[in-house]
């Protein structure tokens, strides 16, 4: 049984276009890593799809936050997507805190989903630390609330980093026992939808390493606020190895990883890239990555900049996104407490 509700004004997924929903936690600076994995697919999708991007929130509190830092970072990541070319007139750009359903769901969610499916989260496994037992009960529910993020607005497609593949395919789960449960083919199995020439970029300090706003070192990654001596620094202090010209081999991380970037900058293939760069030296390569990587990021680094001194305009846009994103969601949500036997009182 397909459920439907008479009184929707809405389309519904199935006639409607097909929907991307992604996201990325205002924890601090944008990197490369999150542009090149996911930010700018997103820029490649948003004319094919009805688009919704928000600022995690309700993820990044669940290891511990300073409250002035986080709304800053939350205007600072807005700023950033329209900064990489997403289009604030075309998508919803909303912060997920601002929308009560994605709690609620998380919720409702979370009493369909065994215990078991989350044991085997290994994010979990890598963010908790040492003693698991002190880590918060929302860091271990945290897929949870991501697949609540996702069936709330019946995504189809996530585009994400390979790191997330675990996460989607944990949602496509969470959806199935929902419906299995009712009876009905109610949320749709979301797609994740993984960049594969820039699905995992790696730590510029050590390649068997993500690239990722939690590392320590500064040094291992290139921020989207970065200016151009900043990032020729960080490209010339990135780890290198003494073999001869440059190359993909998997006894080569460093190597491969900067030549990946190139490549993922310059939109061109392997090949391509080790015809122009296989017989550089690694010096000269990082000269030149560095020209590459300038070029492409110092217009995303200006507007950003243009654009965080005029908060109005941005929390203009956060207020905007939230209004058509909360009208979505109320929709779901009254399907799913009507599915789920609870009153409308
Ligand atoms: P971080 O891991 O740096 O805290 P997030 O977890 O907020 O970043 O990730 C936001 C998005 O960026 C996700 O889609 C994630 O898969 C992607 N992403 C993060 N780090 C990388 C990376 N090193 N390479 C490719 N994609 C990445
Ligand atoms: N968990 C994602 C990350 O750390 C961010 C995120 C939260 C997300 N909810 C989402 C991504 C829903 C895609 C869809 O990167």
């Amino acid at each position: 049984m397909v459920y439907m509700n008479p009184h929707s004004t809405l389309p519904t997924a199935n006639s409607s276009r097909e929907r991307i929903l992604s996201g990325v936690q205002p924890t601090g600076n944008l990197h490369l890593g999150n542009y090149l994995g996911a930010i700018r697919r997103w820029v490649d999708m948003q004319n094919d799809y009805q688009c919704l991007f928000m600022l995690a929130d309700l993820h990044a509190i669940t290891v511990p936050q300073d409250p002035a830092k986080l709304r800053a970072s939350v205007r600072e990541t807005a700023a950033a997507y329209i900064a990489c070319g997403i289009d604030p007139a075309k998508n919803i750009i909303f912060p997920q805190s601002a929308i009560s359903g994605h709690s609620e769901l998380a919720w409702i969610l979370s009493c369909h989903t065994p215990i078991g499916w989350l044991n085997r989260m290994t994010q979990f496994k890598d963010k908790a630390g040492k003693d698991k037992e002190k880590a918060a009960l929302g860091l271990y529910s945290y897929p949870v609330l991501m697949a609540a993020d996702i069936l709330l607005y019946k995504t189809t497609h996530v585009p994400v980093g390979e790191d997330q593949k675990q996460h989607i395919e944990l949602a496509r789960d969470i959806a199935g026992a929902f419906n299995r449960n009712y009876d009905c083919e109610f949320f749709p199995l979301p797609e994740p939808v993984i960049a594969a020439e820039a699905a995992r970029i790696m730590s510029l300090r050590d390649g068997t390493k993500k690239m990722s706003k939690s590392d320590e070192s500064d040094y291992s990654r290139i921020n989207l606020t970065d200016d151009a001596d900043t990032i020729a620094l960080k490209f010339r202090k990135a780890k290198s190895d003494m073999v001869e010209g440059m190359s993909f081999a998997a006894d080569r991380p460093e190597a491969a990883n900067l030549l990946s970037i190139y490549a993922a900058l310059k939109g061109i293939s392997k090949e391509q890239t080790l015809a122009e760069c296989g017989d550089l030296n690694f010096s000269a390569f990082k000269a030149l990555l560095t020209e590459v990587a300038v070029a492409h990021l110092s217009p995303i680094t200006a507007k950003m900049r243009e654009l965080l001194a005029d908060q109005a305009y941005i929390d203009g846009v956060l207020k905007n996104g939230a209004g058509q994103a909360r009208e979505i969601a109320a929709q779901t949500m009254a399907e799913v407490k009507d599915l789920v036997g609870f009153l409308a009182v």
